[in-house]
């Protein structure tokens, strides 16, 4: 008989998460009831987020309990439907649990058409994070030609479309990263105007200011922290912040408590809007169908770092604190039948 295996949070992570904090448990494979589906997981997102809901403590989704299933955005195959709308084979995107087999409620997945694009991309760049680049920038940032877009956090899933979509509305592009191999991505395959690597940068302000002569218009902020105080620094008059992601933060013990850039807006009439992805729900199908048209017009590139097997679902999870990943961190859990 067939078993299932389920990734348990063991315990809540204290500072950095470690492997520790995680444990693989078998179970029986459920059934589904009316209404549900039994789903067959085939990619499993991993994303800082989800650090937040390791933490007891109130955000804009619930915390993982201890002792429970981790939960996320996953790609998998519907093994039986107890639902109208969905059939045995369907590759489905939507919310499901960190294991081989889950059941879940139809409403909370959405059928993937897999001759658009490879299905791994409903986790990347025509889903959540992709998403969130095409919406964050759009919508809040609002580039115009000729306009100057720093971005952080710029060679992962979400700063990657940033930059390509913010070149495709004339937009000079300077990307912060943390790795040599990422720099050359940045500027070789995507075309940045340029790129600063903040983990080697004796002075990233002297830096950013060399690569923005006519100062920041838009600030994409993915990662917070000192790197964020540095671009904001150079802020022009009307320049608009999408506050997308606070990284660099997510496993401090204690409250940062930065420079107040209250007057810095004022000076400059500047716009700093935080947001999530679920703010634009509503709009998801328009998203995706730009995205798409610019994958298939050959305007966007992605990147995917796909690391293999269920059991290494947590080292990857990890990895993104250690910026082990180049675009869209992913587990691979098994292929379609
Ligand atoms: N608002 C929303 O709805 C929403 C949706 C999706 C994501 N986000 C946020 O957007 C950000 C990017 O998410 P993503 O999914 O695209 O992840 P990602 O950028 O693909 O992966 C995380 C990257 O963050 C960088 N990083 C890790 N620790 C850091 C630190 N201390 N300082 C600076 N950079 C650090 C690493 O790259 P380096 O090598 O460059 O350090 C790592 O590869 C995250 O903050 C995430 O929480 C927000």
């Amino acid at each position: 008989m067939q078993v299932n295996k389920q990734i348990i949070l063991a315990s809540r992570p204290q500072a950095m998460p470690t492997s520790a904090n995680f444990s693989i448990e078998e179970s029986p494979i459920p059934q589904p009831k009316e209404g549900e589906l039994l789903l067959r997981t085939l990619y499993i997102s991993v994303d800082p987020y989800m650090r937040g809901r390791m933490n007891d403590r109130k955000s804009y989704v619930p915390p993982f309990q201890v002792g429970e299933v981790i939960t996320g955005g996953n790609v998998s195959q519907v093994v039986e439907s107890e639902s109208d709308g969905f059939q045995k084979g369907d590759i489905v995107v939507g919310n499901s649990n960190w294991a081989l087999y889950s059941t879940v409620k139809a409403a909370q997945v959405t059928k993937i058409n897999p001759d658009l694009a490879p299905i791994s991309t409903a986790l990347s760049v025509l889903g959540m994070t992709g998403l969130t680049a095409y919406f964050g920038l759009l919508d809040i940032g609002q580039p115009k030609e000729g306009e100057t877009v720093v971005v952080s956090g710029a060679a992962g899933a979400v700063g990657m479309i940033v930059g390509q979509i913010a070149k495709l509305k004339g937009a000079r592009v300077v990307g912060i990263a943390g790795s040599e191999e990422k720099i050359g991505y940045l500027i070789n395959e995507l075309g940045f105007d340029a790129a600063i690597n903040y983990k080697t940068s004796s002075d990233i302000t002297a830096e950013l200011r060399q690569a923005c002569p006519n100062g920041v218009d838009i600030y994409f902020d993915n990662v917070g922290g000192s790197i964020s105080d540095a671009v904001l620094n150079l802020v022009n008059k009307h320049a608009r912040v999408p506050v997308c992601g606070q990284i660099s933060m997510y496993n401090s013990e204690q409250v940062d408590v930065g420079p107040r850039v209250q007057g810095l807006l004022i000076t400059y009439s500047v716009l700093m809007k935080g947001f999530t992805i679920g703010d634009y729900a509503s709009r998801f199908p328009e998203g995706i169908t730009q995205l798409a048209q610019w994958l298939v017009e050959g305007k966007l590139k992605y990147a995917e770092n796909i690391v293999d097997g269920f059991e290494n679902t947590p080292q990857a999870f990890l990895g993104l604190f250690a910026g082990e990943n180049l675009g869209k961190q992913l587990v691979k859990v098994a292929d379609p039948s």
